[in-house]
């Protein structure tokens, strides 16, 4: 049998006619790259994905607590001294690498490109959101006297804006020996009745399949390699979009080395009981993070006999790893989450169809559904108004008006020129 009755004869036997009849009226470069990708998407899994979404979500008999913690603004002298030591040897010693995940776009934002290109208005001429992570990570630096390799992770879509935006800023003044550019993978949109999108460019639509891809991709790419052959023994992955966002805390990475945990993370206090963050459990003895879209009403509510939230630790994307603990990730496979969302496609007489209403589903794993793979996980509280200003969205909370607030306050504080 042909490459391309094989093709069709895959395609028949998980019902996805429509792509047998594209994949016949196409010719040439077109038809060996759509006979490339069905070659390279794994269609059971997305069967299985595709039908999970039938199913009802299965409740386990799941044993849930609150997290421990220790307070940052609470340690004593000497446990914050010893913790700094510890993390500023690892830093100073050039064992340190930061990865950022910047393969989201600014859809919620209304920004047309890749997330870190957005410029906030700070300080009358303004920065982008990769400059403020760039100006983080140059002052560590300065402080530790060394270069923190960067890796920054694309997706498929956005890949070229961004390199192409770096190159065009010259990476602000950052190394550019240090910096590595890699890219997350991606998998098919798939309709309420299970068939694969079909995209304008006549290849089946795919989508960034969420920052979970993260381990994966590092290996995939060969960044973890890089890092292993650089010596590199903890990482830090953190969010685009946090302009508060401390990638080289030594606090938090002293108290991981003391504590001997493998995976550690910064939270703040959440806001309030429905603000859109994850946060932070212990589920049947593993570290657990639960999605502010998955956090049952009554959980997100219920407070301890202080009257704090008992699940109100808010994962704020800024979590480390030990070397180790990133392969071991990056092995095991993570669970898809799926989002039911409006995607424009090609249908059958070649015309493009904007939904109004949602008509597909997008799977996506998340970083910190790792997490449950580790026994124990270190987690320091910072502050709000020195760790936390994100932005996601156009206008109101967590928008580039109230992080504009947020830094230049912040920043403010610091009696420091930016
Ligand atoms: C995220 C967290 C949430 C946390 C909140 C804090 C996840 C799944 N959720 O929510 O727990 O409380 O931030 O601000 O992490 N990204 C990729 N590739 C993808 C998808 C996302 O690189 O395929 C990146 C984005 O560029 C961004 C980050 O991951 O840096 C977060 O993505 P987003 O989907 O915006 O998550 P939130 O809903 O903001």
């Amino acid at each position: 049998m042909d490459r391309e009755q094989e093709a069709i004869e895959l395609l028949k036997s998980y019902n996805q006619n429509h792509i047998v009849n594209l994949l016949k009226k196409l010719d040439g470069v077109k038809k060996q790259e759509l006979l490339d990708q069905i070659d390279r998407i794994d269609f059971q899994q997305i069967m299985e994905l595709y039908d999970n979404t039938k199913k009802e979500i299965e409740i386990k008999e799941n044993k849930i607590e609150a997290i421990s913690y220790l307070d940052k603004a609470k340690l004593s002298k000497e446990q914050r001294e010893k913790f700094d030591k510890l993390g500023k040897d690892i830093i100073r010693s050039g064992k340190y690498a930061v990865v950022t995940m910047a393969g989201g776009q600014g859809t919620r934002l209304g920004h047309d490109g890749p997330k870190g290109t957005f410029k906030l208005d700070v300080y009358g001429k303004g920065k982008y959101l990769f400059e403020i992570l760039k100006d983080n990570l140059a002052e560590a630096n300065e402080k530790y006297n060394t270069v923190i390799p960067w890796y920054i992770m694309t997706s498929k879509e956005n890949n070229k804006a961004t390199v192409d935006f770096l190159e065009k800023h010259n990476y602000f003044g950052y190394p550019k020996e240090a910096v590595t550019i890699f890219t997350q993978s991606e998998l098919p949109l798939v309709d309420t009745e299970g068939k694969l999108l079909i995209s304008k460019d006549m290849k089946i639509k795919e989508a960034s399949d969420g920052n979970g891809g993260t381990y994966s991709s590092l290996r995939a790419s060969g960044a973890l390699a890089d890092m292993k052959d650089k010596g590199i023994k903890w990482v830090f992955i953190g969010g685009v979009d946090n302009v508060l966002l401390k990638m080289a805390d030594v606090t938090l990475l002293g108290m991981a080395i003391e504590k001997k945990v493998q995976i550690a993370s910064k939270s703040v206090v959440k806001a309030n009981p429905h603000e859109k963050v994850g946060v932070f459990c212990k589920m049947n003895g593993h570290p657990k993070v639960i999605e502010y879209a998955e956090l049952p009403e009554k959980m997100a509510e219920e407070v301890d006999s202080d009257g704090e939230l008992k699940y109100g630790e808010s994962h704020i994307m800024c979590n480390l790893y030990t070397i180790e603990a990133i392969e071991k990730a990056s092995k095991e496979p993570l669970i898809y989450h799926s989002a039911f969302k409006k995607n424009s496609y090609i249908d059958e007489d070649g015309k493009e169809v904007i939904p109004e209403e949602p008509n597909s589903y997008k799977f996506e794993s998340f970083i910190f559904d790792a997490f449950e793979f580790f026994d124990d996980i270190a987690i320091l509280r910072g502050k709000r108004e020195d760790d936390f200003a994100p932005v996601k969205n156009k206008e109101g909370v967590d928008s580039p008006k109230t992080a504009k607030e947020l830094y230049e306050k912040f920043w403010n504080r610091q009696n420091k020129k930016v």
